[in-house]
């Protein structure tokens, strides 16, 4: 299996290890769903990972480490706009994907470079907090929501 697509679905919640040992997966497309969290355990031996979409789900936060196990994977090409990130974790996200000579693709579909790609925190901060900030969430939103002319209704993601 070289790829995966789950995208528009209304997944949640993803099982630890549900990616684990796929070792012939090159892309997989997880997009347009309701994830809120991120795990790290989920591609532990899937060394083949160029193309990650994770564009348009409910992401806060990552993990610490999270994408420590992808050392071992070589994403290539990543996507992962329009979720509420706090901008040192996206920021951090970003440094990972540029040690790893890879890119991250700015999603098309929602209007590509409107879309606001993360908020901070009130309280400033470089570093990535994992707790998940509601005061982040609802500012990410509100510019969202705020885009004039405004976003296809998929774009924008429900309070
Ligand atoms: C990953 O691969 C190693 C080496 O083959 C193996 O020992 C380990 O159990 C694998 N991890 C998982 C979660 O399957
Ligand atoms: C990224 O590219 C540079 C220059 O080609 C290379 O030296 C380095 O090993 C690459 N890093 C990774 C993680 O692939």
């Amino acid at each position: 299996m070289e790829l995966l697509r789950i995208h528009n679905n209304q997944i949640d919640v993803i099982e630890d290890l549900a990616f684990v040992n796929l070792v012939s997966l090159k892309s997989i497309q997880v997009d347009s769903n309701k994830l809120k969290h991120w795990n790290r355990e989920w591609f532990t031996n899937t060394t083949k990972l160029e193309i990650m979409n994770f564009q348009n789900n409910k992401i806060r936060t990552i993990p610490r480490r999270a994408f420590a196990m992808l050392n071992k994977i070589s994403a290539k090409d990543v996507t992962l706009d329009n979720n509420p990130w706090k901008c040192p974790c996206l920021d951090r996200i970003a440094y990972w994907v540029y040690k790893n000579n890879g890119t991250i693709r700015a999603s098309s579909e929602c209007a590509g470079g409107r879309i606001p790609v993360c908020a901070y925190p009130s309280t400033f901060s470089q570093t990535c907090l994992e707790h998940v900030d509601e005061d982040v969430t609802k500012k990410y939103l509100k510019n969202l929501k705020s885009l004039d002319p405004p976003l296809p209704e998929y774009c924008v993601l429900p309070d």
